[in-house]
């Protein structure tokens, strides 16, 4: 399941993966993870090579229960810090680093290596699992997807969240490494004017149907 943020990726894949009885990973979180670290050590985010050089250090371990999906780095819960403006505002810089997604993609094959599961993220179908049964990309449009992020936090606006979306968007689709991209044999999804339980249904006729 790929898809900028807002379009409703982590709410429909943890809810088709409860419906089916699957595991789930969130990847976003596991890049969220690497850019804690990196703050937290200090790491000059504008020097890739500086992030290269210390990305194969946390030790990341991510829960694929859809009920609880945990993260820890080093032994820390994360959960709660990487969803912080901080995180959020650098993680970009962090991904586009080809060393850490090289590192973190390896650790995401190895959890879905282990069985069926349901993986979120923004090249999962093009990079991750490109041989996986069901693709899916997930849409919305810039006003839905900047509302859902502000009913989500406190003390923002729609327009500050727009504004804030599209630099994030701009960053992950066009970075050189594994942008954000429909992959080959993707299903495309607008989930701007559905409910999140008209989304899961549709996507799991997609899956009954595919598979
Ligand atoms: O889905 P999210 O907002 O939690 O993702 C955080 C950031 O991580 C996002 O800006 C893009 C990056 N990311 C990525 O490059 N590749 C993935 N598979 C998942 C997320």
């Amino acid at each position: 399941m790929d898809g900028p943020s807002g379009s409703g990726k982590s709410s429909v894949s943890r809810g088709v993966a409860r419906a089916l009885g699957l595991r789930y990973l969130d990847t976003g979180a596991m890049y969220r993870a690497m850019t804690w670290w990196m703050l937290r050590h200090e790491i000059d985010l504008g020097d890739p090579g500086a992030i290269a050089a210390r990305c194969g250090e946390p030790v990341i371990v991510s829960g694929t229960d859809p009920d609880g999906p945990a993260i820890h780095v080093d032994g820390v819960d994360v959960a709660g810090p990487i969803r912080e403006t901080e995180v959020t505002g650098a993680v970009s810089a962090v991904a586009a680093v080809p060393e850490v997604r090289a590192r973190l993609v390896a650790m995401q094959q190895e959890i879905i290596g282990s069985g069926d599961i349901v993986v979120e993220g923004r090249d999962i179908g093009s990079v991750v699992a490109p041989d996986a049964p069901v693709k899916l990309y997930l849409t919305a449009s810039a006003h839905a997807r900047a509302a859902r992020r502000t009913a989500e936090l406190a003390g923002t606006t729609v327009e500050a969240q727009k504004a804030a979306m599209a630099r994030r968007d701009t960053l992950d689709s066009t970075r050189k490494t594994d942008p954000l991209s429909v992959a080959a044999g993707a299903i495309e999804l607008d989930t701007s004017d559905l409910t999140l339980d008209e989304v899961i249904a549709e996507v799991l006729s997609v899956i009954k149907e595919r598979t």
